[in-house]
């Protein structure tokens, strides 16, 4: 017994077409007319779009930052993607100095299981780059499936790594077969700017984005982009915020360099004008890199219109406003950086992009779901609508609208950094490998959401999908 959407228009990457579409158990069985057969369900979907599910390449769930925890674990903040049209995360899982990348796995293991409402993958975040954590990088890839691992160029003394370190990740992810995600920020020139603003007082939270201006960002991205040269390792550099940054990346790609880019709908979408305020509110938008000038969203709009710019992930990072951002109250430096957004990502940019005009509907697919999924390996089970491929499939209304608030929302935090915004369509249905896990836009299952193993970069084809470990 199968499941029949019926007079959807199917929306992929490469193609937008009026077809009926039969699900059967967890995948795609058919694409064409005339699909239903004996004892199937036909829901009409007529009116609406049929997107792949959204796949968030970049969330920090229940992530550890010392002095708190994010406000959303792996159950709050998978429950927010789905409803939001997200049914897919890569979440990152962090080392602890000195621990080894074994136990980061087995501890984001344990965090996720039974508790995820959508399915899920891990990056690994290398902050101490141990000759024991750099032998088992191979393992990581071959063993458990991480074939994506982050680097920060920029939170010193916590995360940091430098440049030889990053040289010897690159030399044997390109060995491996794995991708090197950057945080693309100088570490260094930031703790001595946040030393100045201290020294002259300056301890509101606007002096978050004073002491990283756009020039540490463009700095990292030309330093990342020279050592992937050296080492001939494919980077993706996340949470790009600057056109400054982005024009590094384009003249990387044009010499032929193997630099994908992200970017985040903060960054398309809210400005620096966020921390002109006198209260301690700014520090709802307190992330790195912070917000910008207006006048970088343009290029950005355009990197996802030409592909410069082949992903658009959350940076989900949560923390409430009272309570946790508060840690900050008397020095900005001490703020938890980080915002929520995976509820949102979907949405905004169908909004912003898609009903504005400024990216196609196949752009659209492209950056939310086929991008993410060919980067990190999970295509084609992931991140398109074709036979054979798993049932994640979203079906959007374009003709609701939806006001987003902190009150309506899934994730569990305080606030929303896009209180107040109209967004322009809505999620109807989704399905989760065949499951009808949203209904009428309800979550109507509970999480069976499973760990996807990914393959390295010479063996993919598909991805194997496993609950248990
Ligand atoms: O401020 C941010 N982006 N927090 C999350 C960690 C990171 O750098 O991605
Ligand atoms: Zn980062
Ligand atoms: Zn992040």
């Amino acid at each position: 017994m199968g499941t029949v959407l019926c007079g959807g228009t199917i929306v992929n990457a490469d193609s937008v077409t009026v077809e009926d579409l039969r699900i059967s158990g967890e995948s795609i069985a058919a694409i064409g007319k005339n699909l239903v057969k004996p004892g199937d369900q036909q829901i009409d979907v007529s009116g609406c779009f049929l997107f792949p599910g959204g796949i968030d390449p970049h969330t920090h769930f229940d992530l550890d930052v010392g002095s708190t925890t994010t406000a959303d674990d792996f159950a709050s903040g998978s429950l927010a993607a789905i409803l939001g049209g997200t049914t897919t995360v890569l979440d990152y899982a962090t080392q602890s100095r000195g621990g080894s990348l074994a136990d980061a796995l087995a501890t984001w293991h344990a965090k996720a299981a039974g508790k995820s409402y959508v399915d899920f993958g891990f990056h690994l975040a290398l902050c101490d780059c141990t000759p024991q954590a750099l032998a088992e990088l191979a393992a990581v890839a071959e063993r458990d499936g991480v074939v994506s691992v982050k680097l920060y160029m920029a939170y010193k003394d916590v995360m940091q790594v430098g440049d030889a370190d990053l040289l010897r990740v690159m030399q044997i992810c390109r060995d491996q077969g794995m991708l090197v995600c950057l945080h693309c920020e100088n570490g260094e020139l930031i703790a001595d700017l946040v030393l100045d603003a201290k020294a002259a007082g300056r301890l509101e939270p606007a002096q978050h984005a004073v002491t990283r201006p756009e020039v540490v960002e463009a700095e990292a991205v030309a330093r990342a982009v020279a050592i992937a040269e050296l080492s001939g390792c494919p980077i993706y550099i996340v949470h790009v915020s600057s056109a400054r940054a982005l024009s590094l990346i384009r003249q990387a790609q044009r010499q032929g360099l193997p630099v994908a880019a992200e970017t985040c709908p903060q960054y398309l979408l809210l400005d620096a004008s966020r921390y002109d305020t006198k209260d301690f509110s700014a520090a709802k938008y307190v992330m790195s890199p912070p917000l910008r000038d207006k006048r970088n969203q343009d290029p950005l709009w355009q990197g996802l219109q030409d592909g410069a710019i082949v992903c658009v992930g959350s940076d989900h990072c949560s923390f409430n406003f009272v309570g946790q951002k508060e840690i900050g109250k008397n020095d900005f430096s001490r703020i938890p950086n980080g915002i929520p957004g995976v509820e949102n990502r979907f949405g905004l940019l169908y909004s912003f992009g898609v009903a504005t005009g400024k990216i196609s509907l196949s752009q659209f697919v492209a950056c939310i779901s086929t991008g993410p999924a060919k980067q990190f390996g999970l295509y084609p089970r992931k991140g398109v609508l074709a036979v054979g491929s798993d049932a994640d499939i979203v079906v959007w209304d374009p003709g609701q609208s939806c006001l987003i608030t902190a009150a309506a929302q899934a994730q569990r935090v305080d606030y929303n950094a896009y209180e107040g915004i109209e967004q322009q369509g809505r999620v109807r249905e989704v399905f989760l490998r065949g499951l009808h896990a949203v209904q009428a836009g309800r979550i109507a299952a509970g999480p069976t959401g499973c760990y996807l193993a990914r393959k390295k970069r010479q063996q993919r084809e598909d991805a194997v999908c496993t609950n248990s470990r």
